[in-house]
């Protein structure tokens, strides 16, 4: 394995095997010295093009704590304010012998053009509407953590859908691990042909999240993305939070082992109500402490594991 762009280059023994290694690389978490001596020598650039606080950071301490140099970029402080291209710069960045680039950009494609560009591995940090397999990565570490075996079970995902790439990512893999996925969201942020949507199927859509709920193991709920919604928003904000929030009264309606998660940042008392977002039942932050492990993990497959080409 040399880059991770998309869940759906991974096979299941892929899928399984780098979150099997996160559970150890989670045990390093709870360590006094924080170090393995894994990736000493090797060079990891986080080149940024949109903000993030816990993909960025969680790369970086992952990256730190296996010992590798690792480095911030983000397009503003770089020479592509002055006109330089997106290749010309990675080509540079890669000439100077790194090992690897986190990419979070707007276009969805972009990491995987950068790829047959450089020689250095890429990871996918989240490109456009397209894909973020490192999120779905710990968002299923973390539901396997809580459920078991993600087989045969229920997750919905609900909210924006159109805008998200979370959703592509967690689709591909909750299928992989043989979970049947129930996607939620009024009809306008539904993502136009998504039940042809290749290398997935066996999921359903609904529009009607109260007749869901009673039936799911895990609820996801995704962010309202309002920054892509150039042309108006609709639902209104007051109308989305009260036909698809995850509102105290929805919140009753969960079998009592069904759990929460959101991978962030939350917008509470649109999407998701403080009451959901703080349950005991909610698992935001169980997903950013995994996020770390996960993310280890995926630097240990692409830079050290027995598959990797580097
Ligand atoms: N979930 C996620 O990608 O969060 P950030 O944008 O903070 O990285």
């Amino acid at each position: 394995m040399k880059h991770l762009l998309s869940i759906a280059d991974l096979t299941r023994e892929e899928i399984d095997s780098i979150l099997d290694t996160a559970v150890s690389m989670h045990e390093v978490q709870d360590r006094d010295v924080k170090k393995l001596p894994t990736l000493r020598g090797r060079t990891i650039i986080n080149f940024f093009f949109e903000d993030s606080t816990r993909t960025r950071a969680s790369f970086e301490i992952a990256g730190k704590w296996m010992s590798a140099d690792t480095i911030n970029l983000t397009g503003k402080g770089t020479s592509i304010s002055k006109g330089e291209s997106l290749r010309d710069t990675v080509l540079t960045i890669d000439a100077m012998g790194v090992d690897m680039m986190i990419v979070r950009h707007p276009a969805s494609g972009a990491p995987a053009q950068i790829a047959d560009w450089v020689d250095c591995s890429i990871v996918n940090a989240g490109d456009g509407t397209h894909e973020h397999p490192s999120q779905a990565l710990l968002d299923a570490y973390t539901l396997r953590r809580a459920l078991g075996d993600l087989d045969g079970r229920h997750v919905a995902i609900v909210g924006d859908l159109t805008h998200s790439r979370v959703l592509r990512s967690n689709l591909l893999c909750l299928r992989a691990l043989g979970a049947s996925v129930t996607l939620v969201a009024p009809p306008t942020l539904m993502p136009a042909g998504v039940a042809s949507w290749a290398g997935v199927d066996g999921f359903e859509t609904s529009y009607d999240l109260d007749e869901v709920l009673p039936r799911v193991d895990a609820v996801m709920m995704l962010r309202v993305q309002r920054e892509r919604m150039s042309g108006g928003y609709f639902p209104t904000a007051r109308e989305y939070a009260v036909t698809y929030g995850l509102t105290p009264r929805r919140l009753a309606l969960l079998p009592d082992h069904a759990v929460i998660t959101h991978p962030g940042p939350m917008n509470r008392g649109l999407e998701i109500s403080a009451e959901a977002a703080d349950a005991a039942r909610s698992l935001v932050l169980d997903q950013v402490s995994a996020g770390v492990a996960v993310r280890m993990s995926i630097l240990y497959h692409l830079l050290a594991g027995e598959g990797s080409t580097q």
